[in-house]
């Protein structure tokens, strides 16, 4: 009898740590907001947490505008970390991957730096082989920002100086991040200028569901919205083609688990060393708040939706991770042990007339809102 109900008593405690939305699920966590805390370029970096009542967490640093840990339980109600980071400030010093900031002034590729408004020429740093990526040399993932928490929500802001990494004009930042109780972590941005200039701003957290660590993203599946993408040269500059995915190894319309044809032969795939591209968003109008993609993985339940108001999204399957950084958990990003998936407008927009815009003039607001949404498959 006595054994009985030691037994029952167990289980009643197992069972009360595993229920779905245990708000005690996601408490206990490697961060330390000391860690975070010291001066670069005259201001102040911390730790900001938001935390909903469902147990989600999220952990900010204003240096990049960077989400640090992202904790949500999976079916069981066992919580784990579900984003790549650091645990302190100095790694992210040295940080050469973006891990979780914002990308900017212009996401993703510019071909040789170079771009045209108005008649006049503007040049940038080349940081990946003859391109400009993410926004040049010192990008605003490595900018502190200005940081104002009220609740749930931490509003980060940015002043941009005309002229930084070649760009013209002063822009004026904003990226809100809003953990709600409906389980949706929303990103908002706002911009304006007061000369004529390119933005394209994105999000960089690398995903794995199965939380941050050594295991592979390959048995993910992924949905996309999206029939069309941007075909790239080997540098993965857009051609200027805009490519049906029917019937190629990038169609993600049905969802499919991402290790079904990512070793197809495919020069695409050839040039992006796997995964590396834009797809381009079925929208009725543009600016539209929309279903961009679903992630989930069928051994912690783990679901991910991404809703934006931007026209495409890039998908990167971690091709270039090769173990050599170690992460907060003390494991190393292996090949592939994440993915980003950042929703944007198409790279190289400047010198593609064709494609949206992505110039933003004296009086006018830059906006965009991207939302994360996480649940449990049924
Ligand atoms: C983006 C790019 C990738 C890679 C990562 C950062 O996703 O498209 O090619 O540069 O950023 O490593």
């Amino acid at each position: 009898m006595k054994k009985l109900v030691i037994f029952l008593v167990i289980v009643a405690l197992v069972s009360c740590k595993t229920k779905v939305g245990d708000k005690e699920s996601c408490k206990s966590d490697l961060l330390k907001k000391e860690a975070f805390e010291k001066e670069i370029d005259g201001k102040k970096t911390s730790l900001y947490i938001l935390e909903n009542a469902n147990g989600i967490k999220v952990y900010i640093t204003n240096y990049g505008a960077r989400v640090v840990s992202l904790l949500t339980p999976d079916k069981e109600g066992e919580c784990a970390d579900i984003v790549l980071g650091f645990d302190n400030i100095d790694s992210y010093l040295k940080d050469k991957m973006y891990l979780g900031c914002i990308v900017g002034r212009y996401a993703n590729r510019i071909n040789d730096g170079k771009f045209t408004i108005d008649g006049q020429e503007y040049n940038l740093f080349l940081n990946d082989g003859p391109n400009t990526l993410h926004g040049g040399q010192k990008g605003f993932d490595k900018r502190v920002w200005d940081a104002r928490q009220e609740g749930n929500t931490l509003t980060l802001s940015y002043l941009s100086p005309d002229g930084e990494e070649g760009y013209p004009g002063n822009l004026q930042i904003k990226k809100i991040y809003t953990l709600t109780d409906e389980n949706e972590l929303k990103m908002e941005y706002e911009a304006e200028t007061d000369k004529t200039t390119i933005v394209n701003l994105s999000h960089h957290s690398y995903f794995n569901l199965k939380g941050e660590g050594d295991t592979t993203i390959l048995d993910h599946y992924l949905m996309a919205d999206a029939d069309y993408f941007t075909p790239v040269d080997s540098t993965l500059i857009p051609t200027g083609e805009i490519r049906p995915v029917v019937n190629t190894p990038f169609d993600f319309t049905k969802g499919k688990q991402i290790s079904q044809d990512i070793g197809m032969e495919n020069e695409q795939l050839k040039f992006g060393l796997g995964y590396d591209h834009n797809w381009v968003l079925n929208k009725d109008s543009a600016n539209a708040l929309t279903f961009a993609v679903k992630l989930w993985e069928e051994t912690t339940g783990r679901v991910m939706e991404i809703y934006t108001t931007e026209p495409a999204f890039q998908f990167y399957s971690g091709n270039f991770m090769d173990g050599s950084v170690t992460g907060k958990s003390g494991k190393p990003y292996k090949y592939r042990a994440a993915l980003a998936i950042e929703p944007q407008h198409f790279p190289d927009s400047p010198n593609h007339p064709e494609f949206p815009s992505t110039v933003l003039r004296p009086g006018e607001k830059y906006r965009q809102l991207s939302i994360l949404k996480f649940g449990i498959s049924e």
